[in-house]
């Protein structure tokens, strides 16, 4: 099973990302991500073996979710992968720290992730061209209420995010 964790945003927190990434694809095209697959990536374990599955739901288990305030106000655009996404100006250490706490339980039971640092941004189009410029556009204020472990299911049409576990702070 292809699993990873993330900060799975409420639906109208879902819609306003919705809206930024219909802001940007109208000046950058590529493929937006389906709304109801938009998230923010704390840690990408890849396949996990089926059998594994109950030893990473215990590894969360040991990690507090917390309530944490985000407020993504910078839309952004890396070059190197065509992606543009949505980002904060500021990331609260509190945010970061859960990521590290996550990081690490995982670290303990033996479950591997991809170990490339946490840069906290939801992907919004992918395959798209750089922008001239940045849209203006409203910050979202999110309310980070807990955290989720998801699989990722391959259809024809894409992938599609099935939530496994939710642990609410
Ligand atoms: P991205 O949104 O920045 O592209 C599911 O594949 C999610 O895990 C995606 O949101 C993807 O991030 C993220 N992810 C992080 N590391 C990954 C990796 N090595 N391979 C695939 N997806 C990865």
């Amino acid at each position: 099973m292809r699993l990873f964790f993330a900060l799975w945003p409420d639906e109208a927190v879902r819609a306003q990302l919705a809206h930024w990434a219909r802001e940007l694809h109208a000046l950058c095209g590529g493929r937006p991500t389906r709304t109801e697959n938009l998230h923010l990536t704390a840690a990408f374990l890849g396949n996990v073996e089926e059998v594994r599955v109950a030893e990473v739901e215990r590894a969360a288990d040991d990690v507090a979710p917390r309530v944490v305030s985000l407020v993504l106000d910078q839309p952004g655009y890396w070059k190197h992968n065509r992606i543009a996404w949505a980002g904060a100006s500021v990331v609260p250490r509190e945010l970061e720290t859960f990521v590290a706490e996550l990081r690490s339980a995982l670290t303990r039971s033996h479950i591997g992730f991809d170990s490339k640092a946490f840069l906290s941004h939801v992907t919004l189009l992918r395959d798209a061209r750089e922008p001239r410029m940045m849209p203006a556009l409203d910050p979202i204020e999110w309310r980070l209420d807990g955290f989720a472990l998801l699989r990722s299911v391959t259809l024809p049409r894409g992938s599609r995010y099935e939530v496994l576990k939710f642990l609410k702070a």
